[in-house]
């Protein structure tokens, strides 16, 4: 599937940076990428050299989604884009291109009150991605770092920034009650052959908290057992066991991080391809399992 963006890199601003560093390398098995420097950690789950981002600040929430563009030409498209139909981008400082690793960043806002930045060129790690805790390694070549499950109020708005200013592809959605009269709805976006790299949920009111999850794919089944296992000799609080999602078809667990949202850990999610005929309406999140699991 030819493509022009990805999902590039994620920032998460937390109370508490050590203890999310210690989840996302101790549990979720990333590396270290290179010290970016101004009390910001960066980690990487390939050989790119900085995919995640942690930073210190109470808000306890993603504070900025990157995407990077695959090609000089996408990256003057998709700025074009965004930029007529309202949400313009400026050209990011050289301080912040460096920050992210990348040659070339522009930066704009999301209609859920995120920062975006548009990435060409994210710089590649003096070593060879080798996670001695995930050792058949992540799901990112032409996929991106992994996907993200947002809570938004003004979804109409939400959706036209994917859908006309990133020109993503709705791969299907879920609506389903969660309680009596309670209805909840989900709509998976694609942006590339991953089945979603951004999903939005609706929601009444104001959650406290934009992200609701940040996901991982591993490329080997067993390699979510593994991080299972090492979330619960952690101590961790799983917010979803083992289960297998209706819609992707991800075999998939969720734990709560110290910043009250969520890491999903997966593998196996289905893949989009072009022209997608797969865009239908599912009536369950989960086909088996991902009920919340109590620890003894
Ligand atoms: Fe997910």
């Amino acid at each position: 599937m030819s493509h022009g963006i990805e999902f590039g890199y994620v920032e998460f601003t937390v109370s508490d940076p050590v203890a999310l560093g210690a989840t996302l390398t101790s549990v979720a098995g990333l590396l270290p990428g290179s010290d970016p420097g101004q009390g910001i950690w960066a980690y990487r789950n390939d050989d790119v050299d900085r995919r995640v981002f942690v930073r210190g600040g109470e808000r306890n929430d993603c504070s900025t989604l990157g995407f990077v563009a695959v090609s000089e030409e996408a990256f003057e498209k998709v700025t074009q884009r965004l930029g007529a139909t309202g949400f313009p981008l400026r050209e990011g400082t050289d301080e912040e291109a460096s920050l992210r690793g990348a040659r070339h960043v522009r930066v704009g806002s999301t209609p859920w009150g995120l920062n975006f930045e548009l990435a060409l060129d994210l710089t590649n790690s003096s070593t060879a991605f080798s996670s001695p805790l995930v050792t058949g390694g992540f799901q990112t070549a032409g996929v991106g770092v992994g996907h993200t499950a947002l809570a938004v109020l003004d979804f109409a708005e939400s959706e036209r920034f994917l859908l006309e200013g990133l020109s993503m592809v709705q791969s299907d959605w879920v609506e389903t009650d969660i309680m009596d009269g309670i209805e909840l709805e989900v709509r998976f976006y694609h942006c590339n052959s991953r089945h979603h790299s951004v999903a939005l949920a609706k929601v009444p009111f104001d959650l406290g908290k934009v992200l609701h999850h940040f996901q991982m794919e591993v490329n080997e089944r067993d390699d979510v057992g593994y991080a299972f296992d090492r979330a619960w000799a952690a101590g961790m609080e799983f917010a979803n066991g083992l289960g297998v999602h209706d819609n992707e078809g991800a075999f998939s667990f969720y734990v709560t991080t110290s910043a009250g949202f969520l890491l999903e850990v997966g593998h196996g999610t289905k893949k989009v391809y072009d022209p997608w005929d797969g865009n239908r309406k599912y009536d369950s999140i989960s086909r088996w399992g991902h009920q919340p699991l109590a620890r003894p």
